[in-house]
Parts: C-alpha cells; sequence; structure tokens
C-alpha cells in the first residue's frame, strides 16, 4: 500500500497506473475507519483494478468548531485496517494542500436537495461535502466512487454534483453496516459513553418498529409516534424523524403507491448527533 500526502506524488503514482489502463476506484473518508468504511473499500477492490481511498477531515464541512475538534482521528490504526483490507494507495493530504489560497471558492446549487435534514440543520455542510469531493474526483478522476447509504442524502447530493460538473466517477451506493445489535456503524460511535452506546440500538429498533407499522398511521401520525418514543428514552432526544420519497427527498405527505420511501432520523444522545435510515416501502 502506498500512501501520500501531495497532489503531484498521487498523481505520479496514477498516472503510471492509469497508462497502463487499470481502473480505478476511489471511497474518499475523514479517517476513523470502521467495518462500514472497509466494506466500501472491499466493493471497491471487487470492481476496479486500483483501490484509492482518501483520509481528511474536511474542515468545510463543519459548521461547528467543537465538532471539527472532537472529531476523532486515528490515522494509524486506519493505515493497519487500509492495509489489510488491500486498499492499494492512500491519500492523506493537509488542510493547506486542499485548500490552498488559490483554491477557488464556488456556490454549489443542490437545489431542494439541500434544503432538508442535514441541509437545514447543518448549514453549509454539504456547500463544504462538495467542495472537497468536487476537488478529490478532479485530483485522482476515478472511475468509480464509493458512498455509504447511511449517509443517503450526502450520497444524492455528491450524484447531483457528478452531474452538474461532469465528473469522471460513476457513483456507487454501498449498503449501511450495523453493529451486530442493529447500531449503524459510525465514526462518533467510539465518543458514546458506555450508558450511551448500550441505549443507542434503541435507534435502529424504532426504525424497524416504524417500517413494520407503517400502514397504521398516516406519515404524519408515523412521524409524531416515533418523536414520542425517542423522546421518551431519557438518553435520547429527537433531531429529526423524516418520511421522503427516496430519489428526490420530497417529504411524504400520504402513502402513494408505488413510490420508494425512505425514513430519516437524527438523534442526540449528549452531544452527538446519531444518524441512520431505513426503506420503508
Ligand atoms: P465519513 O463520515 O468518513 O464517511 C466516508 C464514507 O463511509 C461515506 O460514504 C459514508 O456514507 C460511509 N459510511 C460511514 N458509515 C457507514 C456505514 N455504517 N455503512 C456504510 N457506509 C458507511 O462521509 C464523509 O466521511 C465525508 O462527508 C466525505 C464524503 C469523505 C467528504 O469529506
Amino acid at each position: 500500500m502506498k500512501t501520500y500526502n501531495t497532489i503531484a506524488n498521487l498523481q505520479d503514482c496514477l498516472n503510471n497506473y492509469k497508462r497502463d489502463g487499470k481502473s480505478m476506484g476511489f471511497v474518499p473518508t475523514m479517517g476513523a475507519l470502521h467495518k462500514g468504511h472497509i466494506s466500501l473499500i472491499e466493493q471497491c477492490n471487487a470492481n476496479n483494478d486500483i483501490s484509492v481511498c482518501s483520509i481528511f477531515v474536511n474542515p468545510t464541512q463543519f459548521n461547528n468548531s467543537a465538532d471539527l475538534d472532537q472529531y476523532p482521528r486515528t490515522i494509524e490504526q486506519d493505515l493497519i485496517m487500509l492495509e489489510k483490507a488491500n486498499c492499494d494507495i492512500v491519500f492523506i493530504p493537509q488542510t493547506e494542500t486542499m485548500y490552498s489560497d488559490e483554491s477557488e471558492e464556488i456556490a454549489f446549487n443542490f437545489g431542494s436537495l439541500e434544503l432538508v435534514m442535514e441541509g437545514k440543520d447543518r448549514p453549509g455542510h454539504f456547500q463544504g461535502v462538495g467542495t472537497i469531493v468536487k476537488k478529490l474526483f478532479e485530483i485522482i478522476k476515478p472511475n468509480n466512487a464509493y458512498f455509504g447509504k447511511k449517509d443517503y442524502q450526502q450520497l444524492l447530493i455528491i450524484k447531483d454534483l457528478r452531474d452538474q460538473y461532469n465528473l469522471s466517477p460513476q457513483i456507487i451506493g454501498c449498503e449501511i453496516v450495523r453493529e451486530n445489535d442493529g447500531l449503524a456503524m459510525s465514526s462518533r460511535n467510539m465518543r458514546l459513553t458506555a450508558p450511551q452506546r448500550e441505549q443507542a440500538p434503541y435507534i435502529r429498533q424504532i426504525m424497524l418498529w416504524a417500517k413494520d407499522n407503517k400502514a397504521n398511521y398516516s406519515p404524519d401520525e408515523l412521524i409524531a409516534e416515533v418523536e414520542k418514543r425517542i423522546n421518551s428514552n431519557p438518553l435520547m432526544e429527537i433531531g429529526y424523524f423524516e418520511i421522503s420519497e427516496a430519489n428526490t427527498l420530497a417529504k411524504c405527505q400520504q402513502w402513494r403507491q408505488g413510490i420508494k420511501y425512505i425514513a430519516f432520523i437524527v438523534v442526540a444522545m449528549g452531544d452527538i448527533r446519531l444518524i441512520d435510515n431505513i426503506e420503508l416501502f
């Protein structure tokens, strides 16, 4: 496994592979890797000759500086996991490398995709995600890029970014990897206290309950019921529970046949935001 922290050295290496006609898959991450990230690397390995992973805690997508400071950084452990997973190339740039003085600032327009949920709760978040992912795609020019459905709204935004700027990769959405107790894996889970960690699988249980019981409720009633159940847990506070159309994230007003709906949730446990979603239909 080769690691690079400058764009020039990375591109020298990538160009050699590209000259040999190798296909290239890319997995962008912010590190603190877990099996969810590794599942993206595995899918990337299966479908490409060369796998590239980036590790970069992107400051522009954090709307809260405490969250940025507290974001876990476990680079040595990350590199061991990537090596074991047969990742070929890791790009670990410094902030100044990705945000040099000359780098232009683009105001992205992701339309209604960015006005709901994470976009609404975390102003500027998807502008920051768009900025860094566009830069990374332009540096690496992969054939394929892999994103988790755990951050489903991000996946739709990246597909839109790709289309708007004619960027190189095909975007592939990968299934959510969970702990045995159902909690969606997240770099943030390692910050949960023992009692919080014990309660956290309740989020998944409520999501499964919502899926199983949706026929008995209107969308708004289901939302109210889930909010009530989450808030009845003393360690949890609901951020949002929303039911939206899978392709547009348009809010579901009433159940309509033939439409794919996804339920999205954010729960605060102390200062940690846990995010998850489930396909309802
Ligand atoms: P990060 O949170 O590190 O996640 C990197 C990728 O791993 C994302 O595509 C995310 O959806 C995926 N992922 C995280 N947990 C997962 C799980 N339990 N199962 C499956 N996939 C999972 O998302 C980001 O970083 C950043 O916004 C980034 C795209 C790197 C831009 O900075």
